[in-house]
């Protein structure tokens, strides 16, 4: 694949009317969108208003090149609703080198993220990676792990993960910690990764994903789960108006073929356009890397309630719907609405094992093979 671009993430952002009323611009605080002085000092000094305010409140980074050297923005604040609007770049240190986070939003509860390019510098390693290169230019060898992460206070922890750089997942989602449920929510969003754009691990609950565009990269994955025995469940999920381009799985749910105690349901898969995706509609419970530890176990993760309606485009492989359950946890209650996956000039095909389900409306095409 031809790819000359550079290695980023970016978000655009959703419109300025939506500022909250108490706004702390980071320039007010002496950041300068030169790309070279460092605004961690500035955008820290934004954060402790906002944070303090005991209304909502935003953090506001305008256009402009704003250089972050690290940056980690901690709670817990004084209010549940922090917004930082990003109409900007972030760019991180040359050759940034840790398995570290780059920017990290720690002990907050209620915080949304809006917009903005995190450019983490990823383009020499991407480049030479295609090249199949094995003398990487320095500095570049390495990946930056957790370039952004959200961690959230209250009885429900979340983390969440950016990353630009290939080899790497774009955007991990998981619970930390047992309790009630919270929110995620990313919009907007340019995702250009060498492994899921967005990943939604154990304990992923009211999660809301909308308007990504996915490519390269493996898609939009819930998983995998249930690598370890026991794990809390996923639910209450909506991945709606996401565009795959080229990559190897659209809409994704993946598990460990091993005994569990986990749950996936209640997920809505909307508006998907599929442009050459190898795996657009996939649910592979049989996941087990080097079939080592799991060979002819079954996974354990309850899989139900899960629908997807207005999934349209095409399919790089003959099967275009694959439903792999679990021989011991059948997958139910599964949805089909205005399915029409193509592949070449021929409609696709689709797999069902263990699986039961229904096509509620519309036209289903490849036609399912649910189990009655
Ligand atoms: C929350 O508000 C109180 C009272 O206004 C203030 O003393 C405290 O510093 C604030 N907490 C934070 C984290 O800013
Ligand atoms: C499901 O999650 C959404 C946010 O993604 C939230 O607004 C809604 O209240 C949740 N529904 C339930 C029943 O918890
Ligand atoms: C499915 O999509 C293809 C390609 O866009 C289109 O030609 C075909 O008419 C569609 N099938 C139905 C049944 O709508």
């Amino acid at each position: 694949m031809a790819r000359s671009t550079p290695f980023i993430f970016l978000i655009t952002l959703i419109s300025s009317s939506t500022l909250a009323k108490a706004t702390y611009n980071i320039v007010d605080f002496g950041a300068q969108p030169d790309g070279l002085t460092d605004s961690s000092g500035p955008i820290t000094s934004a954060w402790a208003k906002a944070c303090s305010s005991v209304r909502p409140a935003s953090v506001y980074i305008p256009v402009g090149t704003f250089y972050v050297s690290r940056l980690t923005l901690k709670g817990p604040c004084n209010n549940t609703d922090i917004r930082i609007y990003i109409h900007g770049t972030l760019v991180a240190p040359v050759g940034y080198n840790t398995d570290d986070r780059w920017i990290g939003i720690q002990f907050v509860d209620g915080v949304s993220v809006y917009g903005g390019v995190f450019d983490g510098r990823g383009q020499r390693l991407w480049s030479c990676k295609l090249a199949a290169g094995y003398s990487c230019p320095l500095g570049a060898t390495v990946s930056l792990k957790n370039p952004l992460q959200i961690l959230t206070i209250g009885p429900m922890d979340y983390e969440l993960t950016i990353c630009v750089y290939m080899f790497a997942q774009s955007i991990a989602i998981s619970r930390s910690r047992m309790g009630e449920a919270d929110q995620v929510t990313i919009t907007g969003s340019y995702i250009r990764t060498g492994d899921d754009c967005v990943s939604m691990g154990p304990g992923s609950t009211n999660v809301w994903i909308e308007g990504i565009h996915c490519g390269p990269g493996h898609g939009v994955s819930i998983g995998s789960l249930g690598s370890t025995a026991q794990e809390p469940g996923v639910q209450n999920v909506t991945v709606k108006s996401v565009v795959f381009t080229g990559t190897q799985n659209g809409l994704r749910i993946k598990t460990w073929a091993k005994p569990n105690t986990g749950f996936v349901q209640r997920v809505n898969f909307q508006n998907a356009i599929m442009r050459n995706v190898q795996n657009p509609i996939i649910i592979d419970q049989s996941y087990c890397p080097g079939a080592i530890n799991c060979p002819t176990q079954s996974s354990g993760i309850r899989i139900s309630q899960v629908t997807y309606s207005n999934i349209q485009g095409s399919s790089a492989t003959p099967v275009a719907v694959k439903f792999d359950c679990s021989p011991s946890n059948p997958c139910n209650g599964i949805g089909l609405q205005n399915v029409n996956l193509t592949y070449g000039r021929t409609p696709a095909q689709s797999l069902c094992r263990n699986v039961a389900g229904s096509t509620t409306s519309g036209i289903v095409v490849p036609p399912s093979c649910f189990g009655t």
